[in-house]
């Protein structure tokens, strides 16, 4: 995978953790976006923040085809355009009402988010099934340089897509050989937890040293 595809593209979450209907909150190293999936399974990214009074949009709830924020239930559309204002129902909310959208793409069960215009389509990650996601505290330059790390867990070949948070913390999401059997997947989900405190326990050496 070439590291300029992973620059333009951050893997954000496992399709497998985002039903439709459902919010969660997306971290990318620009910071948290709202992703949501609607009713009929569309994907949208939005800024983590209602234009109205700034409450934190990923702590919304879906409704059909679009994603209302928790405090006054304003709601957005794909676009992040504001559709209905429960306040003022008769009232067509005005197009300056809009949460910032990002691109969105979903490719073997990873979802990607372009935080800026993407030169070329989200990685295939061909030979590759998802398995989990995990968060590290740790700081993601301590495991890469450059977004993915290839390694052998409970002897099996993993790809991570490793995604820096911050100084102290880390999102790493797992995949496995697309062969890999269901006893396979248990024993790397678990060496998946082994490697995580390998991680964590490198890190406080090094804030030590
Ligand atoms: S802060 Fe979101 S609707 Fe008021």
């Amino acid at each position: 995978m070439p590291v300029e595809t992973l620059r333009d593209w951050i893997p954000v979450a496992l399709s497998a953790n985002l039903p439709p209907a459902t919010v969660t909150p997306a971290h990318t190293p620009s910071g948290i976006l709202a992703l949501w999936r609607s009713a009929s399974g569309k994907l949208t990214a939005l800024a983590d923040r209602c234009p109205h009074r700034g409450m934190r949009l990923s702590y919304g709830f879906v409704r059909g085809e679009a994603l209302s924020c928790i405090y006054h239930g304003w709601s957005y559309g794909q676009t992040g355009q504001c559709l209905r204002i429960p306040a003022h129902p008769e009232l067509t909310p005005p197009g300056a009402i809009k949460a910032a959208s990002h691109v969105t793409e979903e490719r073997n069960g990873v979802i990607w988010v372009a935080l800026d215009e993407p030169k070329a389509a989200a990685p295939e990650l061909e030979g590759f099934k998802p398995l989990r996601s995990i968060t590290l505290n740790v700081d993601a330059k301590l495991i890469t340089a450059t977004g993915e790390a290839r390694i052998q867990l409970a002897g099996v070949d993993v790809l991570l897509l490793i995604v820096g948070i911050s100084d102290s913390e880390t999102v790493a999401h797992v995949l496995i050989d697309a062969a890999a059997s269901e006893v396979d997947c248990i024993a790397v989900s678990r060496a998946a937890e082994g490697w995580r405190r390998e991680c964590e326990q490198l890190g406080l050496k090094e804030l030590a040293s």
